[in-house]
C-alpha cells in the first residue's frame, strides 16, 4: 500500500523574527486511542478537536472497516458509535493503515481480543517496521498471526482470540505502543490483564480507558517504572472527549522560535502530560525561554499556553531516563542542539531505529549534509553546536514526517537554505504545518 501525494520538495530559508499565536492541531496519540476506545463503547461518543491527519483519518477509515459507525460533523469534531468490546465485525478487505505504527498496533491489540480475522498493511515505511513485538504477546493471549511478511513484517494476518487469556506482561522496550495493544486485546479477556514496564510510557491509553468506565489500576514500581493492572470485560460507556494539542507538535514552531533571533510566539492548549513533556525540560536545561502563562486542566489532561522567545541555549546530556517522555522529539531537539553553543549528548535512543525511518541515522545524515559536527556512539546521539549552521542541503526524509518538519525548521536560521526531498509526509501529523509556520513569518516556499 502507497501513499498517494506526489513528492513534494519544499525549502526553508533565513527568517526574520517569528511571531504571534497558534494552536497545533490535536495530539495524535490522543486522537487514534478515542477512536479506537471510542468504537468499543456500546453508544455515541462525541470527540472534539480530533487531529485530521492522514494517520488518525486512516484509524478512522479501520474503525468504519470493523463496524462502528464512525461519523466528520464538522472541523475536528467526530461522532463515533461503537459496537462494545469484543465487539469488531469481520472486515471486507485488508486493513490499510498508511504510515501509522500507532494505528496498525493498537488496533492489532484491540482485534486480538475479537473472533475475526484481519489483514493488517501500510505503506512502504510501515513495512519495514517489527510487529513481532506486537505478535509475541498478544500470541499468547490467544490471537494468532498468519501469513507474516519475513521478519516479522506488514502484510500479516492476524486471527483475533475465541477466548482471550488475561496475561502478565514486561515488555522487552519501553513502548507505549505495545504496552497499549496488551491492554486493548485484555479488554476482552476475564480475570486481570497486567502490563509491568521497567520505564514508564505515555499513559493515555490507562486514562482513556478509565475515562470511559474500565477500571484500571496504576502503581509505581521502582524509580522510573509502572505496573498497570486492567479488570477485563468491563461494559465501556460513551463519553465526551476533548483532544488538547499535540507537544510533539507544538515542538516545531517552539524550535522554531527558539532558534529564529528576536522571535516571540504564544503555543496556545499545549498538553502538558509528565510522560510527554521531556523536550520542554531538556531546553529549559539548555536555557530557552519558555514561560507557562496559564495552566489549567482540559480532557482529563494538564495544558498550558507557552510564551517561546528567541534564546541563547548552550549543550546538554540527556539522560537515557528521559527518552520514553520525548521519544518523538530527538530530531526536532538534534536541530536545537546544532543551534546551540557546545556539546550535547542524547543518550539511549535504539528505539529510534524502528520509527517511521531509522531516525538516528537520518537524524545524524540531516545535521552532516548541512554542515553540523554529528556522530553516533552506540544508542547515543553527540551533536557539536556552534551556535550558527552552514545548511545548504537537501534533507532525504524516508516517509518521515518528524525529519522533514525538523530540516525545515534548520532551514529558518542557518546560513544557506536548507530543502527537504518530500513534505507530503508531513501530512501525517501535522496537516497545516506549511500555512501555520509561514503565519508566524517563517520563510517556506517550494
Ligand atoms: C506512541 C508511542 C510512541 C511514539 C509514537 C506514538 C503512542 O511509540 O513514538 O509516535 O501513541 O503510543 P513507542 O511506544 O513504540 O515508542
Amino acid at each position: 500500500m502507497s501513499h498517494n501525494s506526489p513528492a513534494s520538495p519544499l525549502t526553508a530559508r533565513k527568517s526574520i523574527s517569528l511571531a504571534g499565536r497558534i494552536r497545533v492541531p490535536g495530539d495524535k496519540s490522543i486522537s487514534h486511542r478515542a477512536l479506537i476506545l471510542a468504537a468499543l463503547t456500546v453508544g455515541e461518543t462525541r470527540i472534539g478537536g480530533l487531529l485530521e491527519g492522514e494517520d488518525v483519518i486512516n484509524t478512522a477509515k479501520v474503525m468504519r472497516a470493523l463496524g462502528a459507525k464512525v461519523e466528520r460533523t464538522g472541523e475536528g469534531e467526530w461522532s463515533v458509535f461503537g459496537v462494545g468490546v469484543g465487539g469488531y465485525a469481520q472486515p471486507a478487505g485488508p486493513l490499510d493503515f498508511g504510515n501509522s505504527g500507532t494505528g496498525c498496533r493498537l488496533v492489532m491489540g484491540a482485534v486480538a481480543g475479537c473472533p475475526i480475522n484481519a489483514v493488517f498493511d501500510g505503506d512502504a515505511s510501515l513495512r519495514k517496521r517489527p510487529m513481532r513485538r506486537v505478535l509475541d504477546p498478544l500470541t499468547r493471549i490467544g490471537a494468532k498471526a498468519v501469513d507474516v511478511a519475513e521478519g516479522g513484517r506488514l502484510p500479516l494476518t492476524l486471527e483475533g482470540a475465541r477466548d482471550p487469556l488475561p496475561i502478565v506482561y514486561e515488555p522487552p522496550v519501553a513502548s507505549a505502543q505495545l504496552k497499549s495493544a496488551v491492554l486493548l486485546a485484555g479488554l476482552a479477556a476475564p480475570g486481570e490483564t497486567v502490563v509491568i514496564e521497567k520505564e514508564a510510557t505515555r499513559d493515555h491509553t490507562e486514562k482513556m480507558l478509565t475515562h470511559f468506565g474500565a477500571d484500571v489500576q496504576v502503581e509505581q514500581v521502582g524509580e522510573h517504572g509502572r505496573r498497570i493492572v486492567l479488570k477485563g470485560r468491563p461494559e465501556l460507556k460513551p463519553a465526551v472527549l476533548q483532544v488538547p494539542s499535540d507537544p510533539s507538535s507544538a515542538a516545531f514552531p517552539l524550535a522554531a522560535a527558539l532558534i529564529v533571533p528576536g522571535s516571540d510566539i504564544v503555543l496556545e492548549n499545549v498538553m502538558m502530560n509528565p510522560l510527554r513533556t521531556g523536550l520542554f525540560l531538556t531546553l529549559r536545561e539548555m536555557g530557552a525561554s519558555i514561560e507557562t502563562l496559564s495552566s489549567r486542566h482540559d480532557g482529563g489532561e494538564e495544558v498550558a499556553d507557552l510564551r517561546v522567545k528567541a534564546s541563547a541555549l548552550h549543550g546538554a546530556d540527556v539522560p537515557a531516563s528521559r527518552a520514553p517522555s520525548m521519544i518523538d522529539e530527538y530530531p526536532i531537539l538534534a536541530v536545537i542542539a546544532a543551534f546551540a553553543e557546545g556539546r550535547t549528548r542524547m543518550c539511549g535512543l535504539s528505539e529510534l531505529r524502528v520509527k517511521e525511518s531509522d531516525r538516528l541515522a537520518a537524524t545524524a545524515e540531516m545535521l552532516r549534509v548541512n554542515g553540523v559536527a554529528v556522530e553516533i556512539d552506540g544508542d547515543d546521539l553527540i551533536v557539536e553546536g556552534t551556535g550558527s549552521v552552514p545548511g545548504g542541503g537537501v534533507v532525504a526524509t524516508h516517509m518521515d514526517h518528524r525529519l522533514a518538519m525538523s530540516a525545515l525548521v534548520m532551514g529558518l536560521n542557518s546560513e544557506k537554505p536548507v530543502s527537504v526531498d518530500d513534505a507530503a509526509f508531513i501530512a501525517t501529523s501535522f496537516p497545516r504545518f506549511v500555512e501555520l509556520m509561514q503565519g508566524l513569518g517563517a520563510n517556506l516556499a517550494p
